[in-house]
């Protein structure tokens, strides 16, 4: 009688000791392959590099020195690879720059470098032709929030990153401005965005967020407690953000908060450049669309024009899928300067209208950032409310500290030369202002 209890008991334990061992497997059964850098010992003297793609026939003033070439940076980055490279992918390399940097993926695997990619492709031949080489996982985006991944970041050796506006798309080498960062020597920051890479792997063939995560994913730097670090020998700190909030692991800050605290801690100027500007969500309720506004950028943008007196920029693009309300949403900020000092809200927007046929062949500004006197966002969404609530990306905060009394140009000081000069292309070359513009729209 009392053995059989014991063994009762005993086969208890013994269920609940496998229960236990298999929650904590399932739980860190993608954890990574270490390497024995960690949190501790990892680099913090980091070099930061802008690279651009600057379409063909968008003509820069004769004077202006161009930065690296993000097809060059991207090479940069894959000739430094000794152990591994993990991407995102979302879409078709197709055209001549995108095939070479396809072929040297392939080629990896033969340098002993591993390859990973996550990507929300499920017919993608270039992928199939990846997978015996690398480990492919897939994201199905559509399941956890009906959006897509248009996550764009490198990652190499855990050790160098590259974060920016460019997917694989062929026309990021083309037809597109593109703007983003390489960021070497920097295994502190790479170590975060490879945590957020390691968040998709573990989504890999789900099609739901499980409840319990990895301490893996978990971030490391954050806005409450940003990376200190020093970007071309100048003291900085920096985060990385993501999207969807679904996507936020445990400290993760999301995308949006990340852009509300660069522009509120903007004193003099906020240079936004966007595709599209529009603060909206739009989902499907019981097969209707619900549209509803979406104030967190609106919001902040206002304070800061109103009430802070900083003044604003704002470079959109007018093009096929631009929404009809853009213009009302932006002409009503623009006129709440009326009537006060020091406030100012300018618009350009790139294109015109007659170039609608075939868009895909003509060049659209990509540029997905913003710059102010004291720090920059480098994202991959268009600051639309849908974006940010369904597609999966990451965005790269970064604040310099008080600056040194040596006047060394900065990561800041470029990206804004970057976005001075589209500003002057743009208003002077491609053309006219907005409110003509916004007149020709209504024509339509
Ligand atoms: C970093 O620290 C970990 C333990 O904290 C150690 O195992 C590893 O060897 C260290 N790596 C380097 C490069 O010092
Ligand atoms: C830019 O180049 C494309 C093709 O290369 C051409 O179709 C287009 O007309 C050009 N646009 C301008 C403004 O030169
Ligand atoms: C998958 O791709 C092949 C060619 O690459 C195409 O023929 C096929 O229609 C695609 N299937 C789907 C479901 O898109
Ligand atoms: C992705 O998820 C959706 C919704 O759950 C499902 O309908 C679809 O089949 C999934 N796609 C793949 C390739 O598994
Ligand atoms: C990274 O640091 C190593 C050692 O400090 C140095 O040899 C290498 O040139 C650096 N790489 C870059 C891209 O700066
Ligand atoms: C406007 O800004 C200038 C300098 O930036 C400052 O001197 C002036 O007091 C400001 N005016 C108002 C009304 O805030
Ligand atoms: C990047 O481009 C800007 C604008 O043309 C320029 O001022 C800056 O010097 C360039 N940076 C580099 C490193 O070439």
């Amino acid at each position: 009688m009392k053995c059989q209890k014991c063994i009762a008991i005993f086969a208890l334990l013994c269920c609940f000791a496998v229960l236990v061992v298999l929650i904590f497997s399932s739980v860190d059964i993608w954890g990574d392959d270490e390497d024995g850098i960690t949190e501790e010992n990892c680099s913090k003297d980091c070099l930061i590099v802008l690279v651009e793609n600057i379409p063909g026939n968008l003509s820069l003033p004769r004077n202006s020195k161009p930065n690296l070439s993000l097809f060059d940076g991207l090479n940069t980055l894959l000739d430094q690879a000794r152990r591994s490279v993990e991407i995102v992918d979302t879409e078709h390399p197709s055209l001549p720059q995108g095939q070479l940097l396809f072929h040297r993926l392939l080629s990896l695997n033969s340098r002993g470098v591993k390859l990973k990619i996550a990507s929300s492709q499920t017919n993608s031949s270039e992928l199939k032709d990846l997978a015996a080489q690398a480990e492919i996982n897939f994201v199905n985006q559509t399941a956890f929030t009906r959006g897509g991944l248009h996550s764009s970041f490198w990652i190499v050796d855990r050790k160098h990153i590259y974060i920016g506006s460019a997917d694989m798309d062929w026309r990021s080498f083309s037809k597109r401005k593109e703007l983003g960062v390489m960021v070497y020597n920097c295994s502190c920051l790479a170590l975060d965005l490879h945590r957020v890479f390691s968040f998709y792997r573990q989504l890999h063939d789900r099609d739901y967020i499980p409840s319990i995560w990895s301490k893996r994913v978990t971030a490391l730097y954050g806005m409450h407690g940003a990376l200190g670090l020093q970007l071309n020998a100048t003291p900085a700190t920096a985060y990385v953000s993501t999207s969807p909030e679904l996507f936020c692991a445990k400290d993760r800050t999301k995308d949006v908060d990340a852009i509300g605290q660069v522009i509120q801690s903007a004193h003099t100027f906020i240079f936004i450049s966007v595709t599209d500007y529009l603060p909206l969500v739009s989902r499907s309720f019981k097969g209707a669309s619900v549209t509803r506004y979406w104030s967190p950028i609106d919001d902040v943008i206002r304070e800061a024009m109103v009430l802070r007196g900083v003044r604003v920029r704002l470079l959109i693009s007018f093009w096929k899928k631009t929404h009809p309300l853009t213009f009302n949403f932006v002409t009503s900020l623009q006129s709440l300067c009326v009537q006060l000092h020091n406030c100012s809200l300018e618009v350009v927007s790139e294109r015109n209208r007659k170039e609608k046929k075939n868009d895909n062949q003509l060049p659209l500004n990509h540029n997905k950032y913003v710059v102010t006197d004291s720090a920059a966002y480098i994202g991959n969404h268009d600051w639309v409310g849908s974006d940010f609530v369904k597609n999966a990306g990451v965005g790269l905060v970064m604040k310099i500290k008080t600056r040194s009394t040596e006047s060394r140009v900065t990561i800041l000081d470029q990206l804004k030369a970057a976005y001075e000069r589209d500003w002057t292309v743009l208003n002077l070359f491609v053309f006219c202002s907005f409110f003509y513009k916004l007149k020709v729209y209504s024509l339509i």
